[in-house]
């Protein structure tokens, strides 16, 4: 919420899932801190830009006529961009804790900028809501466990989720919370539940180096454990995970790579926003998380 309200990009909707972040402490306070928290911020826009960008190709190529299933979507917003940008797709999926998914349909709920639009574009019978469930013609929240694919698959198709539809599955900053075996399932069901789908992957990457050590540290230290980062090890290793699970045409790129394809108005905005005096550190983060993606296409959409 923070990068939204010192202008990193628009999204008038987090205002309503996240509270205000406390007052930011000047910069002679801590600047060691600073610069990781410029880091992140810039970082996080970099992936905002990134991730929408791989969505935007896939709805364009399948001209909306797909379903979205974002997986561990937390407080995401991409539903209510989506629909102010007309990019619906046929339906918009979310999945995530049932404790989290109620957080969400109480907000949606008691928010009526986050309840019209799923209003506007609900049509046919009344919509089924429930503490744990939403259910509308065009977006759905269900809580699962996504280390169990087969009651999340039954829970989705009772939201009507079609597996011959073209599917996109978005995963940002979930699967490193998962044991290997346990992702290693759930991307194994995606590649073969539908015969045409993407799907995209944001998290660490070079987590055994000296600087990706620390990073685990921190988290480990804030009670944050990432069961699944042995497969962050590197690009390779993303992109492997991928092929293995049934994942066809994998890459994967570093947040650095992404940076340097912002457009450079883009670049120049940010660098003027926070200017970037700790590189090194900047350069090390972005070097450390990473979007990959894969398709399986039986119809060469
Ligand atoms: C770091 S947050 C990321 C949220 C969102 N994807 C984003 O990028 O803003 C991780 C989310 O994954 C969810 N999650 C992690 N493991 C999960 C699991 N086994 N089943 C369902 N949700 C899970 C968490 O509850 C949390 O909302």
């Amino acid at each position: 919420r923070f990068a939204v309200s010192v202008g990193y990009w628009k999204d008038p909707y987090i205002q309503y899932f996240v509270r205000q972040a406390k007052e930011r402490k000047a910069p002679e306070i801590n600047r060691g801190e600073l610069g990781w928290e410029r880091g992140h911020l810039t970082c996080y826009y970099a992936r905002v830009h990134g991730v929408s960008h791989l969505i935007k190709a896939f709805l364009e190529r399948t001209e909306c006529n797909c379903q979205i299933v974002n997986l561990g979507a937390g407080m995401d917003t991409l539903f209510w961009r989506l629909k102010d940008e007309n990019l619906l797709p046929r339906k918009y999926f979310e999945v995530d804790f049932p404790m989290i998914v109620a957080r969400k349909i109480h907000n949606i709920k008691s928010k009526p900028p986050l309840s019209k639009p799923i209003m506007e574009s609900h049509s046919g019978d009344s919509l089924l809501i429930d503490s744990h469930s939403l259910d509308s013609s065009r977006y759905s929240i269900v809580g699962a466990d996504l280390r169990f694919p087969s009651d999340l698959e039954e829970k989705l198709k009772k939201h009507s989720l079609d597996m011959h539809l073209p599917t996109l599955l978005v995963a940002e900053c979930v699967l490193v919370y998962m044991t290997p075996q346990q992702s290693a399932n759930l991307l194994k069901w995606a590649a073969s539940a539908f015969p045409v789908a993407m799907v995209i992957n944001y998290e660490q990457v070079n987590m055994r180096d000296r600087f990706g050590q620390i990073m685990i540290e921190n988290l480990q230290r804030r009670q944050c454990n990432l069961a699944g980062v042995e497969l962050c090890a590197s690009l390779h290793s993303q992109r492997e995970r991928l092929l293995v699970s049934g994942w066809e045409n994998a890459r994967a790129i570093d947040m650095m790579k992404v940076y340097s394809s912002l457009p450079q108005a883009d670049v120049k905005r940010i660098e003027a926003l926070e200017f970037l005096d700790e590189k090194e550190l900047f350069e090390q983060l972005m070097q450390h998380y990473c979007i990959c993606w894969a398709s399986k296409d039986s119809s060469n959409l």
